[in-house]
């Protein structure tokens, strides 16, 4: 920054001025947990209420970047660490261009997640732990990928042949087999709105 000539440096505009303009404030609203536990349906269904309120948001959905920027990598531990810290960038460029980002990963490490709050400035990134039974999660299987992982078809698969760490601390925990889908939206919008990011939405 302090190479630009005034001109140029004229020109920056930096992430405060970027949010005032929404009239919001930015952050990353991270939904980990296991394949089948809701993650993509949550934040599909916080998105669309936050756009409704008249924000500007955007959701990153793993399994849309790994058909387009991370089609290059597959599903070892080193692969997975360089899908959530490209995810992770995407996310926070997004947020320095003043919007509320939605990210679905399953996200399984804590390294992981601990390095995307990092990049962020503190209060910007809220850990929801979208949390099923793996029982729920295989029983569900919306896109049958536990019976093929069962059946030997799909290697290194979270849940299965692959560990998952729970968040030991997230900013919200979701049980998805008790409660509803519209009730988790509901919890991630108003705890939004006890964290100021949003307006309390109306009862
Ligand atoms: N309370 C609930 N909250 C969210 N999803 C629920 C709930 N109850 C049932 N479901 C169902 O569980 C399934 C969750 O699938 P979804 O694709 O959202 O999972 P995901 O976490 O994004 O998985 P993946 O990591 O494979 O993308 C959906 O079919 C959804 O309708
Ligand atoms: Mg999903």
């Amino acid at each position: 920054m302090d190479s630009l000539n005034p001109a140029a440096r004229s020109c920056v505009i930096d992430r405060t001025s970027r949010a005032r303009q929404k009239q919001q404030r930015p952050c990353v609203v991270w939904f980990t947990g296991l394949s089948g536990a809701g993650k993509s349906t949550l934040s599909g269904l916080v998105d669309r209420r936050l756009f409704e309120l008249g924000h500007h948001t955007y959701l990153l959905d793993g399994d849309h970047l790994r058909r387009g920027l991370n089609r290059d990598l597959g599903f070892t531990d080193a692969d997975r660490a360089e899908n959530i810290r490209r995810a992770a960038e995407v996310a926070c460029l997004m947020a320095d261009a003043g919007l509320i980002v939605l990210a679905a990963f399953i996200s399984p490490f804590r390294a992981e997640r601990r390095l995307v709050r990092e990049l962020l400035p503190a209060g910007e990134f809220v850990e929801i732990f979208v949390d099923a039974p793996l029982a729920v999660a295989e029983q569900r299987d919306p896109k049958g990928l536990y019976r093929k992982a069962r059946r030997g078809e799909l290697k290194q698969f979270t849940g299965i042949d692959s560990p998952y760490e729970p968040p030991e601390a997230p900013d919200l925990r979701i049980p998805t087999d008790r409660l509803t889908e519209e009730q988790g939206r509901d919890a991630v919008l108003a705890l939004l709105a006890r964290r100021g990011i949003i307006r309390a939405p109306a009862p």
